[in-house]
Parts: structure tokens; sequence; C-alpha cells
């Protein structure tokens, strides 16, 4: 590529009044004018924050980036978007998943950019960073943050899945407040996301299995040194791929997306997986739909044996040969022509991959388990499809038929899981409404309602549990999720009541309420909307234009994207 066409010229390589103004204000911070003229632009797009505590330590992974940049002959300037921490942002940090991605995309496509290096960790960081990367399209890299080592406590490894045993075990009087406390310095002992393959951890898979960064950024964990090593070479790689002009949309093929879904199943990645994917296919405008999650997860097992699917944590695979390990054991299936970031294919990049430990990393013909990736269930309680991660459930329920037990919302669960007269037996299905998209607003991560103590103190440690809602990706149980369309809008789910009988076949992708279409008529006509619909700000805007589950919960005029050109120039 000719110097002369860089994006950044048009601003930099201006004559008269405009250049200088455009390049005395970079002078100005001490930059000497053949920085930047003429060179590759790559601008760090960085999502530190102290509120956003998985992403704390990437102030040094952005000065690793820059290294590079400057070494392979390109400029680095780093900028700030809005930054999601899942752990502090209420009501829940999806909400702001779309927000992010607009920050990005119009950060990015208003300033002198050539080529872009996203910084992504804590869940949303990533899909809210890739999203709105898309919608400019142009060479864009992405780098993890990388998972936390794993914590130990009381001579045990443990990570955030715990944190569900650890509230159970409180629930039921097995470990003291004083112990619960201690668990949390044990457990979030180093920089990095949640250790488990989580949300965090599946997107960072995700990006590798895409193709978006380099190999290995899924599993190096942010305190081991390599980390700032795949940074520096990122950001050295990022200058060339200006250079080829490869930009996000050659590497993001159809292809890539279902190695995506493949990969996913087979490291029993988080169902979040599934809303944050149709989201990006719909910016860069790759066809995909709900069903494809099913249709390529089909006969890929579980080969990463790492929690909540199954015993260990991201280090443990990064130890066994990382994610390319994985991938070269599913070379019979995935695309292994599919391109990636660093100009070679997929299959090229995991050639030489080897397993290590045959206990965290499986081989397709005796895996960990045999069933995994994401079911998508339809019926008349979901038309438009719902999801179960059936790595995470209980076998026995997968095919369960129960009486409802209904929750008009999560006040209402709160109000009442507890309550001694609850009408609730171990056979019973928790029916949790108004926690999707529009109705939270947001979709909040609570489709794994906790059990009720009565029951838990029976020995019960799995229920079947249904919602508009999402669950965490450290979660676990037989959870029916994302259920579309939503209550908020007056889908079937608003209609249930206790007592309705529901049935659930997973191996079959049947979800149904056994109530007559007559009745349901009936239940409908006398159906109000419950929940408030902000009247300002961004939440109006969001649930004005959210869409529902199975399309991606993006907001209905972010689809596609606006490519890099400024529409008009002022100065
Ligand atoms: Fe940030 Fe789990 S809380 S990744």
């Amino acid at each position: 590529m000719e110097e002369n066409i860089l994006r950044s010229s048009n601003w930099f390589g201006r004559k008269g009044k405009d250049g200088f103004i455009y390049r005395a204000w970079m002078k100005n911070q001490g930059i000497p004018a053949d920085m930047f003229e003429g060179k590759p632009v790559i601008g760090i797009c960085n999502t530190w924050s102290e509120l956003t505590p998985c992403n704390g330590h990437f102030r040094e992974l952005a000065e690793a980036v820059k290294k590079g940049v400057l070494e392979a002959g390109g400029f680095p300037v780093e900028f700030p978007v809005m930054s999601l921490g899942e752990t502090l942002i209420k009501p829940t940090a999806m909400l702001y998943r779309n927000l992010v991605s607009m920050d990005v995309e119009e950060s990015i496509r208003a300033n002198p950019i050539d080529g872009v290096v996203l910084l992504c960790g804590c869940d949303k960081t990533t899909p809210s960073l890739v999203m709105g990367a898309c919608s400019v399209n142009l060479p864009t890299l992405v780098i993890s943050g990388g998972p936390m080592l794993k914590g130990h406590w009381k001579g045990k490894d443990i990570g955030t899945s715990d944190v569900w045993r650890f509230d159970v075990a409180s629930k039921l009087g097995q470990i003291t407040d004083k112990e619960f406390v201690e668990a949390e310095a044990c457990m979030a002992r180093t920089p990095g996301h949640c250790a488990v393959m989580g949300t965090a951890s599946t997107m960072a898979v995700m990006v590798e299995a895409l193709g978006l960064s380099l190999p290995d950024n899924a599993s190096i964990p942010a305190a081991d040194a390599r980390r700032k090593v795949l940074s520096q070479l990122s950001g050295r790689r990022i200058v060339e791929m200006v250079k080829e002009d490869l930009k996000l949309s050659k590497v993001l093929s159809r292809k890539a997306f279902e190695n995506a879904i493949m990969i996913n199943a087979a490291i029993g990645g988080s169902t979040n997986f599934v809303i944050h994917l149709l989201a990006i296919a719909a910016r860069i405008g790759v066809e995909l739909n709900i069903s494809d999650f099913d249709k390529y997860s089909q006969g890929i097992p579980l080969l990463a044996n790492i929690q909540p699917s199954g015993d260990n944590y991201m280090e443990d695979l990064y130890y066994s040969g990382g994610l390319p390990a994985v991938i070269k054991e599913m070379s019979s299936v995935i695309h292994n022509d599919a391109i990636t970031v660093n100009g070679k294919s997929m299959g090229e990049n995991c050639a030489a991959s080897e397993v290590y430990n045959r206990n965290i990393i499986s081989t397709m013909q005796d895996p960990f388990k045999p069933e995994s990736g994401i079911l998508v269930v339809r019926g008349n309680l979901a038309p438009n499809g719902a999801v179960i991660k059936p790595s995470a459930a209980s076998p026995a329920l997968l095919k369960h038929s129960g009486k409802a037990v209904v929750f008009e919302n999560i006040e209402d669960y709160h109000l009442r899981i507890d309550d001694p007269e609850l009408d609730i037996d171990a056979d019973s299905i928790m029916v949790l409404k108004n926690v999707g998209p529009k109705g939270y607003p947001g979709m909040a991560e609570v489709g794994n309602m906790a059990l009720p103590k009565k029951l838990l103190e029976q020995g019960v440690t799995d229920m079947v549990r249904i919602s508009d809602g999402r669950m965490s990706g450290t979660g676990f149980g037989t959870v029916v999720l994302h259920v579309s369309p939503e209550a908020a809008v007056g889908g079937v789910l608003a209609l249930v009541k206790n007592g309705d009988i529901i049935r659930l076949d997973a191996h079959n992708r049947t979800l149904q309420l056994e109530v007559s279409e007559e009745e349901l008529a009936e239940r409908r006509s006398a159906w109000v909307p419950t929940e408030k619909l902000h009247s300002r700000g961004y939440v109006h805007l969001y649930q004005s234009h959210v869409e529902q589950a199975h399309l991606g919960a993006d907001m209905d005029f972010l689809k596609g994207g606006s490519g890099s050109e400024v529409a008009r120039d002022s100065h």
C-alpha cells in the first residue's frame, strides 16, 4: 500500500491551515512530525478502568502494543472508550454493550486512524468493541487481557464458578461469614478476568476462533509475561495489516463464524456467546441465525476440561497446549482455510500445536462429554427460540416436565424464593419473567436462579429454570435462557401461570407450555405490560430500539456499518 493513500494522510498529509491544525495539536504532545506523518496510525482502543477490575492491567498491555507498533514503523495513539466492568455496573453491563459499540465506532471513524488494536477483557468489553469496529471495517486486531491465575483456598483450587457454590454453602451454614469473605481475596488474587470458561474467556476464545487475534490470545494468563509479548507482537502485526489492507471483513467470513461456533462447543463456552456472535455477524454483514448455533454444534463434543463444564481453569488450558491445540484436534471438522489476522490460515496457525495434558484437552474420539455446544429449543413458549447449554446441565433434566412456579420479575423472585410456604418441589420448573432485553432492561444474568433454601436443605442441586434473561458464563444448571419473544413484549412467557405444565425436551429441541390455544388467547387479551419504559436518556433509546435475543439484542439502527468514510469535513 502506498503511503499517500493512508487514511490518516487526509489529516496529517494536508496542506494549508487544516494540515497545520491537525499536526500542530499532535506536536503539542511533544511528538516530532516524522513520528506520524506518512506512517500507519494505529489506534489502541483501551478499556482500562479502575471500575473494570478485570482490565486493570491494560495500561501495561497498551505500552507493549505501542512498542510493537513503533518497531514496525507505525505510530500508536491510545484512546479510551466507556468500559464495562461486569462486577460493579448496575443494573447490568449488557444494558450498555450497544452504547459502548457506538462509542467505539464513532471514535474510530472520526479520527485519523488507519488500523485498530482492541484491548478487551471483562465480558462485555469484547463484543462491544468488536461490534463497533465492524461497523467501521478498518484493519483490526484484538488482544484479550487474559485470565486470572486460579485461586487457592483451604488447599483447593477455586475460581468464579465457586461463587455459586459458596453462596449455597453459606445459606446452608456450611461455611461461616468469615470464611466466605476470606475466600474473596483467595479467588481474585491476580490481574485478569475470570479464570474459568465464563463469558470473558469465551469471548477471548471467540476472537481467536474468528481469526481476530494472534494464536494463544485466549489462554495466556494476564500475569504471564508472554501476554505482554503477545501484545508487542500484535502491535507489530497491525502495522503490516494496514499495509496489506487486511480489513475486518476479509477475516470475518461466514467460515470464520462457523469455526467460532464449533470451537465454542468444544471448549464449553458461555451461552452469552450466542447473543454476542449474532450481533457481531449482523454488524459485519454475515448471515447468521440462532439455528446455526445448534446446527454447527452438532457432533462437537466437549474437548476442554475447564469449569463450569469441566474441572479446571484457563491457565491449565494454556499449559496443556492452549486453544491452538484444541483447534488442531478439530482439524477434521473446522474450516482450516479460514484466514486470520496474522495472514495465515487457521490450519497453518495450529499445525504445530501439541497437547501436553490429556486430562485437560481430549481427543474428538474420547471426549470429556459427548454433548456440548448450544441447543436451541422451540415451542409455543419460545417461538423464536431459547437456548440451553447441555454441558452445564444435569443430563436427567434435559427431558423433564413439571409444574411452573412463576416469578413475575426479579424482585418477586427475591421476595418469595425462600418463603417456607412457597409451593415448590424438586420437579417444579422455575419461571422468571421480565428479565429480557427490553423488560429488565438489558437482559440481566439472573437466569440461573438460586434454588429455594428448603430444597437445598433436602439435597436438591439442580432444577429446570426458564427465563428471558441470560446466565453468567461461570454459572451452571439446567437453565433455559434467552426465551424469545420476551415477557415484556407480550411473549407467551408473560402468560404462564403457577401450576401450568411445561415440557422441556432438549434432545428433541422442544419447549412447550401445555395450555390450550383458547386459554392462551384469553390470557393474552387480559395481559397488560408491567415493566416500566424509561422516558429519557440512553435507556429510553435502548428500550425503543433493542431487538430480541434471537437476533443478538443489538439496536435495530446499529446493524450493518457505515464504513470509514467521514461524511463531512468542517476544516
Ligand atoms: Fe470480569 Fe468475570 S467479572 S470477567
